[in-house]
């Protein structure tokens, strides 16, 4: 039975996956590469370090780490220009509708975003009360595809993993919670998360009496 879902964070409640992008495109264009869309999902629940290092690698660019942290910084500056600038009415639609379904099917309510600039957003979004427990990028060594971030949501949380259902947009976060032997709702491309349990295109389109028949 499902007693707590976990979130993630850029892509599923608010498009900062598209700031992500932007900001990394923008950075892309400084060695003469274009970042497409298509690459990016592969950016998709990664670290910003790790994140860094596929597109330099696909950009064929090889570089010493203080050099590739001085990229990351300036690539996080933009990204975080972008999300200052957001307001409360980007977080997607659906989203607030179910968070109080779930608060009154007293189903827990977890975060756990590979950014290390989660608590800001929520924050900005005005949905950080929302939570029982918030884990982000400052807090696990291994990023999604491990499963480190789901189980440590789900020990704080008090609720064993097998319980636990995760709503993901990223190919890695997908397999992250499969790995922690959690249900997963793949939110964004088909063909991109078919290994998840179900796939909607976006949170609102979820249909809430599935939940417990994942
Ligand atoms: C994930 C995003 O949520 O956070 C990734 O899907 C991003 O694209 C990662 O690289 C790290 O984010 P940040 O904010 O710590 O650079
Ligand atoms: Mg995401």
């Amino acid at each position: 039975m499902i007693k707590a879902c976990i979130f993630d964070l850029d892509g599923v409640l608010v498009d900062t996956a598209h700031y992500h992008f932007l900001a990394w495109k923008r950075l892309a264009k400084e060695f003469d590469y274009e970042l497409t869309e298509e690459i990016n999902e592969e950016l998709k629940g990664v670290s910003r370090m790790k994140s860094l290092e596929i597109v330099l690698q696909h950009a064929n660019v090889s570089l010493e780490n203080q050099k590739k942290e001085l990229l990351a910084d300036r690539k996080n500056g933009w990204f975080t220009e972008y999300v200052h600038n957001m307001n409360p009415d980007e977080l997607f639609p659906g989203v607030r509708e179910l968070f109080s379904r779930l608060r009154k099917d007293n189903i827990k309510i977890g975060l756990a975003s590979s950014s290390k600039n989660a608590k800001t957003i929520i924050e900005i979004l005005g949905i950080q009360h929302e939570f029982e427990t918030v884990v982000d990028g400052t807090m696990i060594v291994h990023s999604k595809p491990d499963p480190e971030i789901f189980l440590l949501a789900a020990k704080r949380l008090g609720i064993d993993p097998a319980d636990c259902l995760v709503f993901e947009d990223a190919e890695a976060g997908v397999e992250a919670a499969l790995a922690a032997g959690m249900k997963c709702v793949g939110v964004g491309n088909f063909t991109k998360l078919k290994r998840a349990n179900r796939v909607v295109d976006s949170i609102q389109n979820f249909n809430y009496h599935d939940l417990q028949k994942l």
